[in-house]
């Protein structure tokens, strides 16, 4: 008996994409969007990097280029310029890497835990609570039979990490083989990273429990304004885990080291880049040196080309443009460090702003967490009062996106703010 269509029960909309729409369908003259993880200039529009417009009108001028499909894994020269952006220099003879060309961050989140679902078969994925609103969608579809479980990961108290939390948890809770889902710099939504002794600490423990690290990388340049700073926990997890002896105790005599299988990383160009709508990504599947990677590789690609055969063309030309020309690459870090300078001079401002009213209390949390977002601290009453009464849209769970302030309206949403305390 096939199942009813009609009795298909509606779900609720995407609150993400919900607040967009809500605010844009808002006619108040005043109205603020703090709500999606995009890039806005000091005039709160859109922002296509010079480096980008410049590598647009290098593509344009070149008579040979056509429109044929790339291979299944994707673009070659796109790829090899994506895994040095993020694994930096590494060495060859101690890990393979195997690169896919996704579709952004959520395709290569998507192509890795269905891999894995298959063929590592974890018993559980472990995400951090709070996270990225897609991360559980996303196993909970590509990957339906691992169980996820949650590691804490913010103290409110404290509006720090809960360090303590996370790792105490791994270390009791996670088994063999699982897979841990870290954010590589610039966590959504918190803002909140562990600090490079906390990471050494951290990689221990997934040496010795042999976790599957899976770093998923959305922000790389926006934490720091530094591309190979905000890489740091990706690289010092592949050095420890899979070089001989890694890089607190090498002992190159030695033979291989039983660890971890390997781990991956989902890297998306959407912020970074400012190619939100191009849809451009990359999975890299980190192995040790032991093992074969023509196997992984090949399943790779059977499920790229059960999804969609191919990934789209033109936005990792225009990724592989800037990365393999000195004088644009140059460029695009000054436009990174644009974008990050502003969202961190608006954290300022907003904190200055509230902090002159004497009731509003410490706000020093705008300041200290990195990246794109804040975890403002403010409940879901008052994120709903600051909607329906200010016409200010951010997530329920009060993450508010840095980067929808400006000095024209930073006032307002201080005042705002201040009415819901
Ligand atoms: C933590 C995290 N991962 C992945 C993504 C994926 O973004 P995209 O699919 O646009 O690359 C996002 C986007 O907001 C994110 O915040």
């Amino acid at each position: 008996m096939p199942a009813p269509l009609a009795a298909i029960p509606t779900l609720p909309r995407d609150e993400a994409f919900a607040i967009t729409a809500d605010f844009l369908a808002d006619t108040h003259p005043r109205k603020v969007s703090l709500g999606a993880g995009v890039y806005r200039d000091e005039n709160l529009k859109p922002w296509v990097l010079p480096s980008v417009q410049a590598a647009k009108r290098v593509l344009n001028d070149l008579p040979s280029l056509d429109h044929e499909y790339l291979p299944i894994q994707g673009s070659e020269p796109f790829l090899s310029a994506a895994r040095q952006l993020i694994l930096g220099e590494y060495d060859a003879s101690q890990s393979h890497v195997v690169s896919v060309q996704t579709i952004s961050g959520t395709g290569a989140n998507h192509l890795g835990a269905a891999f894995l679902a298959e063929q590592l078969k974890p018993r559980h994925v472990f995400i951090s609570d709070p996270t990225w609103s897609n991360h559980h969608l996303v196993w909970e579809v590509a990957a339906p039979r691992v169980i996820r479980r949650t590691y804490p990961y913010y103290a409110s108290s404290t509006r720090s990490l809960d360090f303590e939390g996370m790792a105490t948890t791994l270390e009791r809770d996670a088994e063999e083989g699982d897979v841990v889902l870290l954010h590589a710099c610039a966590h959504n939504p918190t803002g909140v990273d562990p600090t490079r002794e906390q990471w050494k600490s951290l990689a221990q423990v997934f040496k010795r429990k042999k976790l599957f690290a899976f770093f998923d990388s959305a922000y790389q340049g926006f934490a720091t304004g530094d591309v190979d700073a905000d890489a740091w926990a990706i690289r010092y997890f592949q050095k420890e885990l899979f070089d001989r002896g890694g890089v607190s105790s090498r002992r190159p005599q030695e033979g291989p080291q039983e660890g971890p299988q390997g781990m991956c990383v989902a890297q998306s160009f959407a912020k970074n880049f400012g190619l939100y709508g191009e849809r451009v990504g990359a999975l890299h599947l980190v192995l040790p040196a032991r093992t074969q990677t023509a196997g992984p590789q090949s399943q790779l690609l059977r499920l790229v080309r059960a999804e969609m055969s191919n990934a789209p063309l033109f936005g990792c030309r225009i990724v592989h443009t800037i990365l393999s020309d000195p004088d644009l690459r140059a460029m695009w870090e000054r436009d990174l460090r644009t974008m990050s300078g502003r969202i961190k001079r608006m954290r300022s401002r907003l904190r200055q702003e509230l902090e002159s009213h004497p009731r509003a209390g410490d706000w020093s949390h705008l300041e200290f967490q990195v990246g794109m977002f804040s975890f403002t601290g403010l409940t879901r009453e008052q994120v709903v009062r600051l909607r329906d009464v200010h016409h200010v849209y951010l997530m329920l769970n009060g993450r508010a996106s840095m980067s929808g302030i400006n000095d024209e309206n930073v006032k307002y949403i201080a005042n705002a703010i201040l009415d819901t305390l």
